[in-house]
């Protein structure tokens, strides 16, 4: 089989999680492109979704969302595919003292413990039939934290990472492969939304808009954020055939905003 045949995914079903917006749907659309039949999961269909069967709404950060979700592709027969897109963090400002123990969970339950239920309840049956890919979106956040208002999110990254590592040595041995990718900034919609508002409130082009941006992280040596369909192509890679020597790895993509090694 040549390598493009490698990079196909003709035959294979996956659920991308976070899927509907920002990375994760350039990640499913990309999936999809290379012949996946695709689910996609998040609490909110968006207006017009055009594959509405394929559309699992749920919020992944619940016990009941998760096991919905579950339920949902176990009746479709099972994922050969596992993306796990979603997260963020909801933390206002202001530093360690002012995370309560009900936001740490808030960040835990969406950044960690989604997977985790996910995983426990998809994964066996990828063990079963030989065969199966799992993909955590870590941050850079988990080796570069940021302590005004994402402390939390970036520890449940953090544990997202070692959980991540440890399920992939379980796992190779039953030939399912679990990779982490860790962004950095990424051009989402979202972050677009940002710039807009950042250079009207300050008199600033976009350009400018967004050079600010990157000089208050310390300087981006690229010069700008991943694009969402940069990120798609590294997950794309990473859940295909061609990286079938790859386990426990984690990418970076972060156009080389973490400094050191
Ligand atoms: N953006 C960045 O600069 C950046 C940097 C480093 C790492 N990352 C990581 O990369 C991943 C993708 O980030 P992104 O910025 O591309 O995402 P995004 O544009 O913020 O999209 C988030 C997706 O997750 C869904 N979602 C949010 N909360 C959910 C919940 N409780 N249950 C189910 N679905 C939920 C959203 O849909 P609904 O709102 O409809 O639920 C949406 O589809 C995340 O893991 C993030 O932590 C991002």
């Amino acid at each position: 089989m040549g390598n493009a045949d490698r990079g196909g995914l003709d035959g294979r079903r996956a659920l991308v999680t976070g899927g509907s917006k920002g990375s994760g749907r350039a990640v499913a659309e990309r999936l999809r492109e290379l012949g996946a039949d695709v689910y996609v999961t998040a609490r909110t269909m968006p207006d017009g979704y055009e594959l509405p069967d394929r559309f699992i709404a749920a919020d992944t950060s619940t016990v009941e969302g998760t096991a919905l979700v579950a339920s949902r592709i176990e009746e479709a027969g099972g994922v050969d595919i596992l993306v796990h897109v979603v997260g963020g963090s909801s933390t206002p400002p202001g530093g360690f003292a002012k995370i309560t123990d009900e936001q740490w969970m808030i960040e835990l339950n969406l950044n960690f413990l989604g997977a985790v239920r996910l995983d426990r309840a998809l994964v066996p049956s990828m063990v079963r039939a030989g065969h199966g890919v799992v993909l955590h979106f870590t941050s850079i956040q988990r080796q570069m934290p940021l302590h005004d208002s994402t402390l939390a999110y970036a520890s449940a990254k953090a544990a997202l990472r070692t959980y991540s590592k440890g399920l992939a040595n379980e796992l190779a041995p039953h030939g399912v492969r679990v990779n982490a990718m860790s962004p950095g900034g990424i051009e989402t919609e979202a972050y677009e939304r940002f710039v807009d508002r950042l250079a009207e409130g300050n008199g600033l082009s976009r350009a400018g808009a967004k050079e600010s941006i990157l000089e208050s992280l310390g300087g981006v040596p690229l010069g700008r954020f991943a694009r969402t369909e940069e990120i798609a192509d590294l997950a794309a890679f990473l859940v295909s055939d061609q990286a079938s020597a790859i386990v426990g790895a984690e990418y970076v993509i972060d156009g080389g905003t973490v400094p050191a090694i």
